[in-house]
């Protein structure tokens, strides 16, 4: 039966799951046996769920990529660039195979990887830095060739989608729920990475790359996150029979490839409205297949380490193809500025002080702009005398809601920015 040796750097939530699978490797259905040769983190002493005592104890990731002990080199310690950058270079330029769970990396230097890659002939793999345990960087690289793709969507941030999920259904606050989801190893190492949306942005410009075939420019993604919803705006939003989440997606247009992440709302009934917690989904739509759409935990530990040993299982054969799936003769795509969606309805909340004509005013700056109001929503004020607003509008351009947004922020009854979140009505 034959070995495949593991130097594992980085053992935070999952570099610790991943050392618990390949303790119970027996269970597995692996086409063979792995053995941990050496290891690598910031601290030896730091307490954790597993024995590490056992393996040896490298204190440079870098040395352990080199080790001549090495067959695969797992980096597991995140961050674009750093330690985590030059370790897989120096693994790769060692002739090691690579798998990491590193999407900031892949995001970001992904292709110019690649080439080193493919020049030493080695794996470079990085299922588990998309969508956790949902293993949808191999469908849309091996299984989806026979399709030409022209969008791919979804949730793909579970810190975010934990946060808008239990903050609506438990009313706790913001920051409550985001140490939460730090404590279950939901969030990265800096959770203003997932909060800000650049967590999803990595990871569907990934998804877009290898769908669309086409260079991975970082600069041309749109990123919106959660870190401006508040309770009040998932309160309100549910009341209006609304959810708001963080959307991911890329699309193929005349221009190129579009890539954008922001919060969108859609109603209760929408199939993304129902993915809830820390679950992901991903849905690819193209000719012939129609639509698939794959569900699972995004995020966590266990998830997380199964599709880095997906990875790994696939190295007892290497194939040295291209990570993101291209051959020479594809048509190279590019990257193209990301315009937010032109027209829709959207979710607007706004903060009022409670006195007489501050409704009057908020609708009357609307209508300058041309922005009609389907449904509206006023809540009592609190204590400090600031009602707050939702409104659900008819469909109207981006151009005129931002122009109302900033005339309705100048108003003397206004407290603080409005909220602006477009509607995703699922068509
Ligand atoms: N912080 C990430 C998330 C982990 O919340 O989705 C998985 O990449």
């Amino acid at each position: 039966m034959k070995t495949v040796k593991l130097g594992i750097a980085g053992l935070g939530h999952v570099g610790c799951g991943l050392i618990e699978l390949v303790e119970r490797q027996a269970e597995l259905r692996l086409p063979g046996k792995l053995e941990i040769v050496g290891v690598s983190a910031r601290s030896k002493s730091r307490n954790r769920p597993v024995d590490i005592s056992g393996y040896r104890w490298f204190d440079d990731a870098a040395t352990l990529a080199e080790d001549p002990e090495v067959d695969v080199f797992v980096e597991l310690v995140g961050g674009s660039d750093g330690p985590a950058k030059f370790a897989v270079e120096e693994a790769i330029k060692a002739g090691k195979h690579v798998v990491t769970a590193n999407k900031a990396l892949i995001a970001m230097h992904g292709q110019a990887l690649e080439k080193l890659a493919q020049e030493k002939d080695v794996d470079l793999m990085f299922e588990a830095a998309v969508a956790g345990g949902v293993p949808v960087v191999r469908v849309l690289r091996d299984s989806l060739t026979g399709v030409t793709i022209n969008r791919v969507s979804g949730i793909l941030n579970g810190t975010c989608n934990y946060l808008t999920t239990e903050m609506l259904d438990t009313g706790r606050s913001y920051d409550e729920v985001l140490e939460e989801a730090q404590k279950l190893g939901y969030a990265e190492a800096d959770p203003t990475l997932d909060v800000s949306g650049m967590d999803a942005a990595h990871k569907a410009a990934i998804l877009a790359s290898i769908a669309f075939t086409a260079d991975l420019d970082f600069s041309k993604v749109s990123v919106k996150g959660v870190d401006t919803v508040e309770l009040i705006d998932l309160v309100l939003a549910d009341r209006l029979g609304l959810r708001i989440k963080l959307i991911a997606e890329g699309l193929l247009t005349d221009a190129g490839v579009v890539c954008r992440v922001a919060p969108l709302a859609m109603p209760v009934e929408h199939p993304l409205a129902r993915v809830n917690g820390a679950l992901n989904t991903v849905r690819v739509e193209g000719d012939p297949v129609g639509a698939v759409t794959l569900t699972g935990p995004g995020a966590g530990a266990g998830p997380t380490a199964s599709a880095v040993m997906g990875d790994i299982s696939k190295l007892f054969t290497p194939t040295a193809r291209s990570p993101f799936g291209r051959a020479k003769h594809h048509e190279s795509r590019q990257f193209v500025d990301a315009e937010p969606a032109e027209r829709s309805a959207f979710f607007f909340r706004v903060k009022l002080a409670d006195r007489p004509g501050a409704l009057a005013s908020l609708t009357e700056a609307l209508a300058a702009h041309d922005v009609s109001v389907n449904k509206l929503l006023q809540e009592s004020a609190d204590d400090s005398d600031v009602s707050p607003v939702a409104i659900v509008t008819h469909v109207c351009s981006r151009g005129d809601i931002d122009a109302a947004s900033a005339r309705v922020s100048a108003l003397e009854a206004s407290v603080g920015a409005p909220q602006v979140i477009p509607i995703d009505a699922g068509n």
